[in-house]
């Protein structure tokens, strides 16, 4: 089972009419901003970098910001019942709402992206305090979701005009998480063509690779998905649709609790996994498991790997190899208690595919936490 990752765009004298220098920040609405922060600084080691709320002249809504290297997370929460923050919570629980990219130039790409048929969310606006100007433009893609366009090289402040510094006392240790590798979004039946057509013509993302329901099925349900890739590779989004099986999709779980499309897992890059996964798991980040039989065949599946087996055993790390290299990847349970957004850690040595190898194993693991929520 060979994987090749395809090259994106940005080739042969293609320019990029969008070019992305990596994800800016991604920003999460959530039912009380100020527990979600404490829950993911202590239990994913993100530390207080910066807030807005009613005393910075915030006066509806309330953003912690925390950040792991460069993996910014915004928080936030409406401080009254009737607006748009309070609706999408109302309909979605707590999820991503923005993922935010960072630009040069925040008016051309929105101009670039509408002028290819995308919605605007917001239009170009210039935000100013005495550290600098920031500019921020925004489209929406599936759901309720958005792309913040984010410009920020005449800026120096904390994050953006109007957050102050957030100094608390309270600054846990790190767990050595380093940058957002890829976001995964769940669209409905038959979304597929659309968002990919979307990645391609509106964002000039490509489809680097390509997933069937016959690579990612269970004796029980299936799945179809394709990574769409930007052209220098900083920025990847793969997008999952619901295929028939014999019981209920993972992705058709997600789709009825979130209430519609939206981001289904962030993947964070670890230069130790292992390292990692032992403080996430001593923090009481949950994992997904897998049947310690995953293990009895990997040497002859991938091949030597740095790793010990049994460490990964241990902590049920799971291992796929491509042409390139390998990859160690692992998944939380849901963050929240809808069966919604969860987060993978992934260490790549060498491989840029998406663990096409573990899928059945994994898809199994959630299948069971599915089937004792009742809804396999
Ligand atoms: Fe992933």
């Amino acid at each position: 089972m060979q994987t090749t990752v395809r090259p994106a765009a940005g080739i042969a004298g293609n320019k990029d009419f969008l070019p992305l220098l990596g994800t800016d920040h991604i920003e999460f609405y959530v039912g009380n901003a100020r527990q979600a922060a404490h829950y993911y600084k202590t239990a994913f080691g993100f530390r207080s970098l910066a807030y807005a709320g009613p005393e910075t002249g915030s006066k509806d809504k309330v953003s912690y910001v925390i950040r792991q290297q460069k993996i910014i997370l915004v928080l936030t929460t409406p401080l009254r019942p009737d607006n748009e923050i309070a609706d999408h919570i109302y309909r979605h629980g707590d999820g991503v709402k923005a993922l935010a990219l960072r630009v040069d130039d925040a008016r051309d790409a929105w101009q670039q992206t509408t002028r290819r048929g995308a919605e605007s969310f917001l239009e170009p606006t210039g935000l100013k305090d005495d550290r600098g100007v920031i500019k921020l433009s925004g489209i929406r893609t599936y759901g309720d979701t958005v792309h913040l366009f984010v410009e920020r090289q005449y800026y120096h402040g904390i994050f953006l005009p109007g957050f102050v510094k957030w100094e608390p006392g309270y600054q846990p240790s790190e767990t050595g998480l380093l940058h957002v590798d890829h976001c995964v979004g769940n669209v409905g039946w038959n979304g597929m063509n659309r968002w990919v057509g979307f990645y391609e013509n509106v964002m000039g993302f490509k489809n680097i690779l390509s997933f069937d329901d016959k690579d990612i099925s269970t004796e029980y349900s299936a799945l179809m998905s394709k990574v769409m890739s930007n052209g220098n590779g900083y920025v990847k989004f793969p997008i999952n649709e619901p295929a028939e099986g014999k019981r209920k999709s993972q992705v058709e779980e997600f789709l009825d609790y979130y209430g519609g499309e939206g981001v289904q897992h962030i993947a964070v890059a670890t230069n130790d996994i292992v390292a990692t996964v032992r403080r996430l798991q001593f923090r009481g980040v949950e994992f997904l498991q897998v049947p310690h039989t995953y293990y009895d065949d990997l040497k002859k599946r991938v091949g030597d790997i740095d790793e010990d087996i049994e460490a990964l055993a241990e902590l049920g790390i799971l291992v796929d190899r491509d042409e390139e290299g390998y990859l160690l990847q692992i998944f939380t349970k849901p963050v929240e208690d809808r069966p919604t957004l969860f987060f993978e850690i992934i260490q790549r040595k060498g491989a840029r595919s998406f663990g096409k190898g573990n899928f059945k194993a994994l898809f199994e693991a959630i299948e069971r936490e599915q089937a004792l929520r009742g809804n396999l």
